[in-house]
């Protein structure tokens, strides 16, 4: 599925008049279908800092944005068929989009694009605030005591203000949600000193433990004091896993994209859907435990998930390979559960694991079943 109607690539406006749907209709549109099939949503939303967003309808794509589109358009091609596994699920696209010209741009582009969606998919463009907006769905939603569709909340702010962490809590309540969301982080840094936007810092973090992060002199320790204190609180809203990875350009930081998730399938497609990324061309992709991943699949050094192996199966104890799967799967490690037979293999080869006997048939290959232990 193609979402890129969401990018703004520098193009001239068009000043035409639509009318745009408002936030009090969003409810029906994303409640359950009428036949009660599930319905997948997944909302883009932006939000921007004045002083460092654009004045212009439309502005140039960023060296580093397609990073954060191609990683975006992997993960929803997976996650689009998981979705569409219930044969009567309904996808409906809803972009968030506070200016006015820029809203009607954008429905502009998302109508042109409708034409060519499946029939179980739709599109739509709201005008409004992205706090407002969702507040007054959520609001709507749990007054009748409904949940949420399963949905893929796509957060892209221009800078700290307007994301706060109660609307992510909010969301993240919901069972099948998940959270893609653009980290400011140089923003973070340029204002972090700046009392005016103690607030916005406030709300963006859910708390207000970042203020010890501003006394941190060490830079790469700032960072990741910051980016712990992120994820720690997207956990407490309720991720279950927390991936992030960073977008820079030339060799300056700009932000890291954080995904959160309640499943681990969804955390295992999200790293696969990054690995498909990397390498990254002019700007360096680096993951949440790993320095840099820079590798294609094939060129991955089966040692190092090997070692984080060994390293969170210490014990004496037998291992299931499926307890090996789940943590290849998991935010644990940056490596994919696509990495992992390759990982057994070299563990066995070098004769760093035992192989309980009985428990599978061929030498070197490891399906469920199979059990091992360190020696
Ligand atoms: C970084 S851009 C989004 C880019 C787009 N998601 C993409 O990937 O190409 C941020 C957008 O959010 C809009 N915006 C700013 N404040 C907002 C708010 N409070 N609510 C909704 N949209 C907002 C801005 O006008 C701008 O169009």
């Amino acid at each position: 599925m193609a979402i890129s109607q969401s990018t703004f690539e520098a193009r001239s406006s068009f000043g035409f008049e639509e009318q745009l749907a408002t936030s009090s209709h969003l409810e029906d549109y994303l409640g359950r279908s009428p036949s009660g099939a599930p319905t997948g949503t997944t909302m883009l939303c932006g939000a921007q800092e004045a002083s460092i967003a654009p004045d212009s309808t439309l502005w140039p794509l960023g060296e580093h944005t397609p990073g954060k589109h191609l990683v975006l358009r992997n993960y929803l091609n997976a996650w689009l068929p998981i979705l569409g596994m219930t044969q009567s699920a309904e996808v409906k696209f809803v972009f968030v989009e506070l200016e006015p010209d820029r809203a009607q741009y954008l429905e502009r582009l998302v109508e042109a694009e409708k034409a060519d969606l499946p029939g179980n998919c739709d599109a739509l463009v709201v005008q409004g605030r992205f706090d407002a907006t969702m507040t007054t769905l959520l609001d709507d939603i749990e007054s009748k005591m409904k949940a949420l569709a399963p949905c893929f909340l796509m957060v892209d702010p221009f800078g700290i203000s307007g994301t706060p962490m109660t609307i992510i809590q909010r969301v993240l309540r919901h069972p099948k949600s998940e959270v893609y969301i653009s980290f400011m982080y140089e923003a973070i840094n340029r204002f972090n000193t700046t009392s005016e936007f103690a607030p916005h810092l406030d709300a963006l973090f859910g708390c207000t433990d970042w203020r010890r992060g501003v006394e941190i002199v060490d830079a790469q320790q700032e960072k990741d004091f910051f980016y712990t204190l992120y994820r720690n609180q997207l956990k407490q809203a309720g991720a279950r896993y927390v991936l992030h990875f960073e977008l820079y350009q030339g060799g300056r930081l700009v932000y890291a994209i954080f995904f959160g998730t309640k499943h681990l399938l969804g955390c295992d497609r999200m790293k696969q859907a990054i690995w498909k990324v990397a390498p990254f061309g002019d700007y360096v992709f680096r993951g949440t435990r790993t320095a840099q991943l820079g590798l294609d699949l094939d060129a991955v050094d089966p040692a190092a998930l090997a070692n984080e192996l060994a390293a969170a199966f210490k014990s004496a104890e037998w291992i299931r390979v499926e307890e090996a799967n789940e943590f290849a799967q998991s935010d644990l490690t940056d490596y994919h559960s696509g990495h992992l037979k390759k990982a057994l293999v070299h563990l066995e080869t070098s004769k760093r694991i035992e192989i309980k006997a009985g428990s599978r048939k061929k030498v070197r290959t490891f399906p469920d079943g199979t059990r091992f232990r360190f020696k």
